[in-house]
């Protein structure tokens, strides 16, 4: 089967990739041409692990091709993925001109019967907006359906979570194009992977209701992990035991500096906006995302506190990306936390093994390093922002001797607070009790 992808960032990218690996022809299409030709060669402008590998081997077994031209992707494809970006509007609404566009592009080069998916992350009602702008701009009568495919797949492991999804949703009100996405979707199946056929409406908001719930869970083990602060109680090991209850879960329970990243601020935002468009509270959520804003500004303000007078102090901040494994920035701590610190007149070192290069345009102030020990060099503090496994096993003797003070701020608890406290430092955490 023939298929195409329009957009190719992180989702339209991934998708591409692996529908070619299952086997599928696919057109993967991008406005931006330096983009195609360096995706020609194989060569992707972010840090994913595995998606050069898995993108050139396809491009040799030509299961995979590149264009600017949605006319040229339209024509030679029976499912055509729309996976351009919905950016966060001013009012946290999102914005919905790049899905507009494109279907309008669309709907003039169809000429025979298409099934158009929707993978970008689309308020409620779009399937049916995207239906009406296609309807209005076709040229000539044909058959065409549209379909809710949302994606989840997480940054750094989005391979994996394609190849090896705990679902699939499927949005159609036809059974052809239900047939279809089956057809797509086969491989999956010998892996038993539930696949949930369900109405378009209903596929777009199970998208924002399970990214808003986990969202949840981060804000709701971090308030929890401030208590416990208060009350010297030991987070780790009440969401261990919270996590043991079934229907709990252990996954999203790990308190940190607040989440980031291009989906859970943003779509919990959106969110917020479609509860308010038609008229609904949706007051969890709202608290979600105030618990979060007040954690990454409680992790700045908390260094802040403990260092005093910033204006003499160095401190070297490790791990920049709001998650290991990749180099994405968007809403991560790190930056809300750098640009606390540079206000209160702090110097800032920092070490990320990937991100170093985007964050020197958004941050210039601070000084990227070599490594961590470059990094540490002369500093009051040592921050761990994101907990990259390179952090997870510092030489510490190292860090001392390197260091000027010896606080340590742990933001993601990768440390046994005992331990750090036995070699010196006066360690901080998030929701454990400090040693005495
Ligand atoms: C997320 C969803 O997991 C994915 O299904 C969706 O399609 C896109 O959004 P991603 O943004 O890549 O994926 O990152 P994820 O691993 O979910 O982490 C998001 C943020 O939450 C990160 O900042 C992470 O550090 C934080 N987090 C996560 C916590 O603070 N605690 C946790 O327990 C889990």
């Amino acid at each position: 089967m023939n298929i195409s992808v329009i957009g190719s960032g992180y989702v339209g990218l991934i998708t591409g990739a692996c529908f070619a690996e299952f086997g599928l022809n696919v057109t993967c299409v991008d406005k931006d041409e330096k983009k195609v030709r360096l995706m020609k060669k194989g060569v992707i402008s972010f840090y994913e692990p595995g998606l050069e590998e898995l993108l050139q081997r396809n491009i040799r077994a030509g299961r995979i091709h590149f264009t600017t031209s949605i006319g040229e992707a339209v024509d030679s494809s029976l499912v055509v993925f729309i996976a351009v970006g919905t950016p966060p509007r001013g009012d946290g609404s999102a914005e919905m001109k790049y899905v507009e566009d494109v279907s309008k592009e669309i709907a003039r080069h169809i000429k025979s019967y298409k099934v158009i998916v929707t993978k970008s992350t689309v308020p409620v009602g779009t399937g049916e907006r995207v239906r009406r702008i296609i309807s209005e701009n076709l040229r000539e009568e044909v058959d065409f359906d549209v379909v809710s495919n949302p994606e989840f797949l997480r940054e750094g492991a989005g391979i994996e979570d394609f190849m090896r999804p705990n679902r699939v949703v499927i949005g159609a009100s036809s059974n052809q194009a239900i047939a279809i996405m089956k057809d797509l979707y086969r491989p999956l199946y010998l892996i038993e992977t539930p696949i949930v056929i369900t109405d378009v409406k209903t596929a777009e908001l199970i998208k924002y209701a399970s990214n808003a719930f986990l969202a949840t869970k981060i804000s709701f083990i971090n308030e929890i992990a401030n208590l416990c602060e208060r009350v010297g109680a030991d987070v780790q090991t009440v969401a261990k035991a919270m996590g043991l209850d079934r229907r709990i879960g252990p996954k999203f329970l790990h308190a940190g500096p607040g989440y980031g990243g291009s989906c859970f601020p943003k779509d919990t935002l959106a969110l917020l906006q479609i509860g308010k468009q038609h008229n609904v509270g949706l007051r969890v959520i709202e608290a979600t995302v105030k618990a979060n804003e007040f954690q990454k500004e409680k992790a700045a303000a908390g260094i802040i506190k403990t260092l005093g007078n910033l204006s003499d102090r160095t401190i070297c901040i490790l791990g920049l990306s709001f998650k290991p494994n990749t180099n994405d920035l968007r809403d991560a701590p790190s930056l809300f936390i750098i640009r606390r610190l540079l206000k209160a007149g702090a110097k800032v070192r920092a070490y990320d093994p990937v991100a170093m290069k985007d964050a020197k345009k958004d941050l210039p102030a601070v000084t990227y390093c070599r490594d961590a020990y470059e990094a540490a060099k002369g500093a009051h503090a040592v921050v761990i922002v994101t907990e990259w496994n390179q952090f997870r096993n510092l030489d510490f003797n190292r860090i001392r001797k390197v260091a000027k003070g010896d606080f340590f701020f742990d933001l993601r608890n990768i440390y046994e607070p005992a331990k750090l406290a036995g070699m010196g430092f006066k360690y901080y955490s998030i929701g454990r009790p400090p040693v005495q």
